[in-house]
């Protein structure tokens, strides 16, 4: 409290009342307190009162903390900054993480700025701090937003401890390339889904008050359109119609603001021609006019630089004002606003009350997170010791990875008589086999945070913990995935795939190992670093010579377990066509072997389903259940809309999971079969778990709507329920079909719902034939 009183010692007396008086006042992010709201507004307005312009300027300002675009900064550049920070031109820095860091850089602003107003400090937390939680796209496939909601929460509480308040995530572009590297870090290829976990992420970030020194503020990305580069190729240029734009790709992005999300991040990509950092459209008119969401937009990494390459801007001073106008908040690593909004406002060509719209929004986050109570409030050394990577946050990261795991196959097997997993604890020996069954870094995935290099729990290493004492484990490399590993320290960023192993020596005793085994744990499918930003692939079958030893060692043992990690759906069709079981395992973070083995031994009963279409082959990307119906769907003749040489629908659908027990479905019911456009309907199905072990199931809700003003998808996903039930139990499941539900991006350019007729199937995964009709007046 003493350092905001001096804070506020240089403000007018009014504003020291105001402050000294109301300013510690806790302040939440939801939306009706608007009492509370309205008290930031005036302590926000009565800042930006006092600003000069290069302080307004410099708020707008974001710098990296050690390397910028070109490579890592010169001693010279880290100067430069130093300097900037102290005369209070800089509003953010990212990648400065430490309680010790935090405070350094807090205190160059502190301490010899006019203005003293804090720093927000932003950091890539995409799943987890220090703690790994599965990639998004894996946790996404639990389809469990509390779990997700506490996943999110936990890397909150770690990166608060660590000095940072700002994550830049979650990542809501909705994708539906499996070629796109980044596809790991959404939630997959379904409008409906990615807005519910966007918004389970975002509340799990924000908690109910972002004024905790536990909480922090999330980030909406990109916006927009990102998932949707051409060819799956990283920041390359987007097509998407104006109506596909509003009913695949906003969705999500408008459940953010809708659930308060504190900012907001654009896109590298071009949209029809416009760079998303220069779309007005999008920022302005759309986000902050249509949405009235009030947080700031932070660019992309120099986004704004960036749209002199697209052959957008002439030049930064032309970058800094086609940005601004567009509603671009904050620059983060162009060094454009800094450089050229002075001159462009004495050219009248940006406008001061825009560059004082900008600073409000900062200043806004600024005192939600209750830095001007106090700055330091996120720098707590005993938090930073005690409240990361703990034995309880550890145990959680084990939950959600259990949960995320997805059983894509588990075919009886002629010997057995049954299928392969669950297995037996007193199996007599099993073989753990590939380049990924001890591996203790890639199931920590790309973008790990502060995950440590080799800190995960290994298959082998699960597996040996949860076997029975007379199990003999054999275990054998085989191969080695890459020619070249990511090394302790190694900058992610910089790291660089090469698969041209030749080295074959290691098979012969991974054969030997499966011939002598009752059963093979074959762990393998993608390197932590095949995925991510910058790493989109032509190819998504198992690189490097995985196949070779796959077929080599089924030749010897049919009872293969894939254990699969990979970070996008992956061509595995020689593996479904001739392997028992696979289980998709993601990259599933710190607990990742013991999550596994939660699984394989039965002691949790799998119940991920897909976020993502799998196809037969990369030829089918982009590939997604809701599709369009095109005027020849029949695959009875040569004149469809089909392959000559491969199905049109996937390998494993969108919404496809098994289960250790089974599920039965009973009909569709309908509370009436017709409703008027602003009525309801309740829809409800008797599930049945038919097995004997208890199990979760989730229940999946798709609609069609016949005939539309425009094409509509031939399913689209409109509700969902992960229920529990017991062996032998039976459960009505419910759910209520309403405007939300029905309503679309018309032709008219409006949300509405059209009279007509309509399909609802409620199932299992997304090819459920389980199907009811209704008509909407
Ligand atoms: C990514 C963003 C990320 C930013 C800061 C960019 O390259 O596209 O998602 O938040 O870097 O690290």
């Amino acid at each position: 409290m003493k350092k905001i009183c001096l804070l506020f010692l240089i403000l007018p007396s009014i504003l020291i009342f105001q402050s000294c008086n109301n300013i510690s006042s806790s302040t939440k992010t939801t939306k009706n307190d608007s009492n509370q709201d309205a008290n930031i507004e005036r302590k926000v307005d009565s800042v930006l009162a006092l600003m000069n312009l290069n302080e307004k300027i410099g708020q707008m300002v974001q710098y990296a903390a050690s390397w910028d675009v070109t490579g890592p900064a010169s001693s010279e550049g880290n100067k430069f900054k130093e300097e900037k920070l102290k005369k209070g031109e800089v509003g953010s820095m990212l990648n400065v993480t430490s309680v010790k860091a935090v405070r350094e850089a807090q205190k160059l602003v502190m301490e010899n700025s006019r203005l003293k107003i804090p720093l927000i400090f932003g950091y890539d937390v995409i799943h987890g701090y220090e703690t790994i939680f599965p990639i998004p796209l894996g946790e996404s496939a639990s389809w469990d937003l509390e779990i997700i909601r506490k996943s999110a929460e936990v890397a909150a509480i770690e990166t608060s401890a660590a000095g940072v308040q700002w994550t830049f995530a979650p990542m809501l572009d909705v994708s539906r390339d499996a070629r796109w590297g980044r596809i790991m870090e959404g939630a997959g290829e379904d409008p409906y889904l990615s807005s519910k976990i966007g918004v389970a992420r975002i509340n799990g970030f924000q908690g109910d008050d972002l004024s905790k020194n536990n909480t922090i503020a999330a980030c909406a990305k990109h916006f927009a359109g990102y998932g949707f580069g051409e060819a799956g190729r990283d920041y390359n240029t987007v097509n998407i119609g104006e109506h596909e734009l509003h009913n695949a790709v906003l969705p999500p992005f408008k459940a953010a603001a809708e659930a308060g999300v504190a900012t907001f991040m654009n896109s590298f990509n071009e949209i029809d021609g416009i760079p998303a950092t220069a779309s007005k459209k999008l920022q302005r008119d759309l986000l902050k006019g249509e949405w009235a969401w009030n947080g700031f937009v932070v660019s992309d990494w120099a986004s704004i630089a960036e749209m002199i390459a697209h052959g957008y801007a002439k030049d930064k001073k032309h970058a800094a004002e086609l940005a601004l106008n567009a509603g671009s908040d904050m620059d983060m690593e162009s060094y454009a606003y800094e450089a050229e909004l002075e001159k462009l406002l004495e050219e009248n060509k940006v406008k001061l009350s825009d560059i004082d719209d900008a600073v409000r929004r900062i200043l806004r986050v600024k005192f939600q997170l209750g830095l001007f109570d106090d700055p330091y409030r996120y720098c707590d050394e005993e938090r930073e010791k005690n409240e990361i990577y703990t034995k309880e946050h550890l145990e959680i990261a084990r939950d959600v990875a259990k949960k995320s795991i997805v059983l894509l196959k588990n075919d009886t097997v002629t010997t057995k008589k049954s299928a392969l997993l669950p297995l037996s604890k007193s199996v007599k020996s099993i073989a753990v086999i590939g380049p990924l069954a001890d591996d203790k870094d890639t199931p920590l995935g790309n973008w790990r945070g502060k995950g440590k290099y080799n800190s995960a729990v290994s298959l082998l290493e699960g597996v040996k913990s949860a076997a029975g004492d007379d199990t003999k484990i054999y275990y054998e490399k085989g191969i080695e995935l890459t020619s070249k590993t990511v090394a302790p320290g190694e900058n992610q960023f910089l790291h660089l795939m090469e698969f041209n192993t030749t080295d074959r020596s290691g098979i012969s005793a991974a054969v030997a190992a499966a011939k002598k085994a009752d059963v093979v744990l074959l762990a393998i499918g993608e390197n932590a670093f095949q995925t991510g930003e910058g790493r989109s692939q032509t190819k998504i079958g198992f690189a490097g010579l995985q196949q070779e030893l796959l077929e080599a060692v089924y030749a010897v043992n049919k009872n293969v377990v894939i254990v699969l990690m990979n970070g996008r759906p992956m061509d595995i069709t020689w593996a479904a066509e001739n392997v028992p079981t696979i289980l998709e395992c993601w990259h599933l973070g710190s607990q990742s072997g013991f999550a596994i083995a939660d699984v394989l031994f039965g002691d949790y009963n799998p119940s991920g389903k897909l976020p993502v279409s799998f196809p037969y082959n990369v030829g089918q990307e982009p590939l997604y259940y809701n599709q369009k119906s095109t005027g020849r769907p029949m695959s009875t003749q040569v004149t469809y809309s089909g392959y000559n040489d491969a199905p049109k629908v996937a390998l494993y659908p969108f919404g496809h999971g098994l289960s250790y027990t089974n599920f039965s479905y009973g009909n569709v019911s309908l509370d009436k079969a017709e409703m008027a456009k602003d009525g309801e309907i309740q829809v409800s199905v008797n599930v049945t778990n038919n097995g004997t072990r208890d199990g979760e199931e989730v229940v999946q809700l798709y609609i069609r709507d016949l005939v539309g003003s425009l094409t509509r998808p031939i399913k689209e996903l409109k509700g969902f329920e992960k229920t529990m039930l017991k062996a032998g139990e039976s459960k009505v499941i419910s759910f209520t079909i309403n405007t939300e539900t029905l309503q679309f991006y018309t032709a008219k350019n409006k949300w509405e719902v059209e009279p007509g007729d309509f399909n609802v199937w409620v199932g299992g995964s997304s090819t459920t034939k389980n199907k009811a009709e209704f008509v909407v007046n």
